[in-house]
């Protein structure tokens, strides 16, 4: 399987409270290598551009005010099929579905406000990774 690289962020909800090694321990436990990592905090216009492909849908608003309502931790993974393996450890989006042992089944609080996100595929994961890192902050 290829060496991949996924965007993932630890959302508000789950820095808020003091959760980012707890799920760093996952990920690297799985194999997933952190190879960049910054703590922010996003506008609601910058996180709107972030999820634009959800631009229509109902929760819209609400989704891009939660993710700028405390900081977070964006962070891309590496590892061999880094796409599925960061899905498999994050679990299913809404937590009430999330398989035993995933960090939304551990740590979301609900369908909105789920702990992490994790790119769904090889080109979302690229555009993600550029919207907040240059190559110069990706250290493999
Ligand atoms: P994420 O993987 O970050 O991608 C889009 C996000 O939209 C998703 O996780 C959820 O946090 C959020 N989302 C999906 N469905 C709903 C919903 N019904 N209500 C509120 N937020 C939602």
């Amino acid at each position: 399987m290829a060496v991949e690289r996924t965007l993932s962020i630890i959302k508000p909800d789950a820095t808020k409270r003091n959760l980012t090694g707890k799920i760093n321990a996952k990920f690297e436990d799985a194999g997933l290598r952190i190879v960049a990592q910054k703590r922010i905090q996003l506008t609601p216009a910058q996180a709107g551009v972030f999820y634009e492909v959800h631009k229509e849908r109902p929760f819209y608003g609400e989704l891009c005010d939660f993710m700028a309502s405390g900081p977070v931790v964006v962070q891309v993974l590496e590892g061999e099929g880094a796409i599925a393996k960061n899905r498999e450890v994050m679990g299913a989006t809404n937590p009430a579905d999330a398989a035993p042992g995933t960090v939304r089944a551990e740590f979301a609080e609900s369908v909105g406000e789920n702990s992490v996100h994790g790119s769904d595929a090889a080109d979302t994961a690229a555009q993600e990774i550029a919207y907040f890192f240059s190559g110069l902050e990706l250290v493999g």
